[in-house]
């Protein structure tokens, strides 16, 4: 398994750094929420992470209960103190092992999470097994040939290591085919991350993704240098939201 999350510093930066605003969390779970199959659902996010979704999803869809599950504990940690919610149950897991019954839940979500599994056929069965028959699985990612982030724009250099990380559609698609879902819809959904690029290098300078230990501190102070004078020609009267767009694939079970 990576344990690149282990990191305490990255923990805490992942979570000063990946907060979104509030109407961009509210519109994803808009999203998540067209996809629920039934009222009060019981759902499950995978690599939870510092629970920005889980907290979000427990908030604004109505009577549903969320178990949070992460392999690392210091994302965990995070969650705990930053996104406590009466209706989420934070637990230690691994997608290839989930710490629930057979048939468990209305709903699974995965976001930025599966490129980072060791074995995701195991973790495509593995979550057959604890959805319900009429269960959905939602997977928030970026398709190895749409990789399309602002970053890159600055750190090219993270291009080829995502390349490499990340699946493509069909190659997704067929494993959890074969794990027995039904791919339902495959959508491209964009909200901003921050409210100008000014605020988007302030959030950069913290190295708030697993993505930067692959690159080196000086690749990494090089692509900081050129966001910082990208961020300094923005008007500060009119500034660019940073948008970041995401593909998801929605499954039912079979
Ligand atoms: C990029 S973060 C995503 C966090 C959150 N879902 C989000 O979208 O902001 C990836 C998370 O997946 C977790 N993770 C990685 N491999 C995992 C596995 N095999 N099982 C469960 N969680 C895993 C990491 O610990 C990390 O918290």
């Amino acid at each position: 398994m990576n344990r690149v999350y282990d990191d305490e510093r990255l923990a805490g930066a992942y979570e000063r750094g990946n907060e979104m605003p509030e109407a961009s969390l509210r519109a994803w779970v808009e999203l998540i929420a067209s996809s629920v199959p039934s009222p009060s659902p019981a759902v499950v996010e995978i690599g939870a992470g510092t629970g920005m979704f889980s907290a979000a999803m427990a908030r604004w869809i109505d009577g549903s209960s969320v178990l949070a599950v992460d392999a690392s504990e210091p994302m965990l940690a995070e969650a705990r103190r930053h996104h406590p919610h009466p209706a989420v149950r934070y637990v230690s897991g691994a997608a290839e092992n989930v710490p629930a019954a057979d048939g468990t839940f209305d709903m699974a979500f995965l976001s930025r999470v599966i490129h980072h599994l060791p074995d995701r056929t195991r973790a495509a069965r593995e979550l057959a097994r604890i959805l319900r028959p009429e269960g959905v699985l939602m997977i928030r990612t970026t398709f190895r040939e749409r990789l399309d982030a602002v970053v890159y724009d600055y750190w090219p250099q993270l291009r080829s290591t995502d390349e490499r990380r990340f699946p493509g559609e069909a190659e997704l698609l067929a494993d959890f085919a074969a794990a027995g879902f039904a791919a339902q819809e495959v959508a491209s959904f964009a909200q901003p991350v921050t409210a100008s690029l000014r605020e988007y290098h302030t959030r950069m300078t913290t190295r708030p993704q697993s993505k930067f230990a692959s690159i080196t501190p000086e690749q990494f102070h090089e692509g900081l240098q050129r966001l910082a004078i990208a961020a300094q020609a923005e008007p500060v009267e009119r500034p660019v939201p940073v948008v970041e767009r995401y593909d998801v694939a929605v499954f039912s079970r079979r």
